[in-house]
């Protein structure tokens, strides 16, 4: 095939809306995305490994809490929708699009373990006129250095048979005024066909496109996003501490702050980073950095104080204890809230979750409160969400607000009930504060 045949076959499918679009990876990210490309017109493909996740979409249910049944129910009823499993339904798709998670090892090295799972399936069905992007959050050189190299060794070659590019999904959910279609999509292709394909294929979809000069700028732009986060949220829990020896409350010196406005953007301390994205993709950042005999500073600090939260908490549970008389060891400690953030049920990497294991570790008994989550496995032991009625919410010493969510959870009700609040989030501060005490973080 020819690059200009390549471009052009792709380009009068793509405004025909004959593009079959297949998402692999069916999660936060992919769900959503297969979802917008469907009611684009475009025929789609989703492909899970997860046999469950593919039987709860076939039976017209949803498990992302962003898309509701009734989306999943119009998308099956769609004659060309195709759910599965089986990756060999890839080869009838156009576009082949991953989204398969980007842990961190233990170590805190780069997982890409399920992106060249993937793309070995993808070698397996890899045809000419196909497109292969890369979603995932990963570090610069990626889609280059390792997905280019597994399609190329099939014969075909790029830019002429098929296309290969990376976007970055920026997706936020929860994020009720930002859905997947609403958000600028950053777009860098392995050869400027490649680019030109992969942007129009979005340019169909999305609101806005934005083009860079490679699949690597657009790896980095993502990374770039996330650490910028990460680092705030480090300056500001840093700024915390500063504040709390200063005697000065750090949630009216951000209010104030933020009536400024330019030049500051309002970020939120807290018990600690968690989600998929932001604890992790520095990370990925870091590693390559090193590989190339540069040491990131900012970033690496910015990990360590975050990651400190969940201590700093426990410790201030432990000083608002103790300043009542009471010790952590044998004490009932409510957690209001377990969700990484606020009004979602995704727990990954939440702060909550150590929190936990710190107080275990110190003979607290904890259970949690969260709308969102009524259960979770840790350490072999089941969690369940208790009920909120004020005899139960009694039984506690002291309550710590990890999540603030908006709907669902009563903190009147743990300000009327309970003795000792520890806050996090800053959910109390609109409460009737009576007879009981309240520390900040
Ligand atoms: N969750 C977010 O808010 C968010 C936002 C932006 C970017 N991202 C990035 O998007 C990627 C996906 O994140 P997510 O939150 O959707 O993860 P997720 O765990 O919710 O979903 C990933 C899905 O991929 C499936 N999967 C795993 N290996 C597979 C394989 N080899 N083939 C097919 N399916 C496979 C899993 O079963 C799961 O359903 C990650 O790189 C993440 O960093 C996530």
């Amino acid at each position: 095939m020819s690059n200009t045949h390549l471009v052009s076959e792709f380009l009068s499918r793509l405004e025909q809306h004959a593009t079959r679009v297949a998402v692999i990876g069916l999660g936060y990210v992919g769900l959503p995305l297969l979802e917008a490309f469907s009611k684009a017109g475009f025929a789609v493909t989703g492909i899970d490994v997860s046999a469950d996740k593919i039987e709860t979409l076939l039976k017209g249910e949803s498990y992302i809490q962003d898309i509701p049944d009734a989306s999943i129910a119009r998308l099956i009823g769609l004659e060309s929708t195709l759910f599965s499993t089986d990756f060999s339904t890839l080869r009838e798709a156009d576009a082949l699009i991953i989204c398969v998670p980007t842990p961190l090892r233990k170590s805190k090295e780069p997982d890409i373990s399920y992106i060249l799972s993937a793309a070995e399936e993808i070698v397996k069905v890899l045809r000419p006129g196909q497109m292969v992007i890369l979603e995932s959050t990963t570090y610069p050189g990626t889609t280059d250095e390792i997905l280019l190299p597994m399609f190329s060794d099939t014969g075909l070659v790029v830019g002429q048979d098929f296309l290969l590019a990376f976007s970055p999904e920026r997706i936020d959910p929860g994020n009720k005024d930002f859905q997947v279609d609403k958000i600028p999509k950053v777009v860098g292709g392995v050869t400027p066909a490649c680019t030109q394909v992969a942007a129009a294929l979005y340019q169909a979809v999305m609101g806005q496109v934005h083009i860079v000069s490679s699949a690597r700028v657009a790896e980095a732009s993502k990374i770039l996003e996330n650490t910028f986060r990460s680092v705030n949220i480090a300056l500001v829990n840093e700024f915390t501490g500063i504040c709390r020896v200063l005697g000065v409350d750090v949630w009216e010196v951000i209010e104030a702050a933020a009536t400024k406005p330019f030049g500051f953007m309002k970020f939120l301390p807290g018990p600690g980073i968690g989600g998929h994205c932001i604890p992790l993709d520095p990370h990925y950042l870091i590693w390559k950095s090193r590989l190339h005999g540069y040491e990131p500073r900012f970033m690496a600090l910015a990990e360590q104080i975050n990651s400190s939260m969940p201590r700093e908490v426990l410790q201030l549970v432990m000083n608002a204890l103790n300043d009542q008389g009471l010790p952590l060891k044998g004490t009932r400690i409510l957690l209001a809230g377990v969700a990484y953030k606020s009004d979602i049920d995704d727990m990954r990497e939440s702060p909550a979750l150590e929190l936990i294991q710190l107080l275990w570790a110190k003979g607290a008994s904890v259970d949690y409160l969260d709308p969102y989550i009524p259960t979770f496995e840790l350490e072999g032991q089941t969690l369940k969400s208790i009920s909120a009625t004020a005899e139960n919410l009694r039984q506690y010493a002291c309550a710590v607000v990890v999540t603030h969510h908006r709907r669902g959870l009563d903190y009147q009700a743990l300000c009327d009930n309970l003795p000792l609040l520890v806050d996090t989030r800053n959910a109390l501060r609109s409460c009737q504060i009576q007879n009981t005490h309240v520390v900040w973080l």
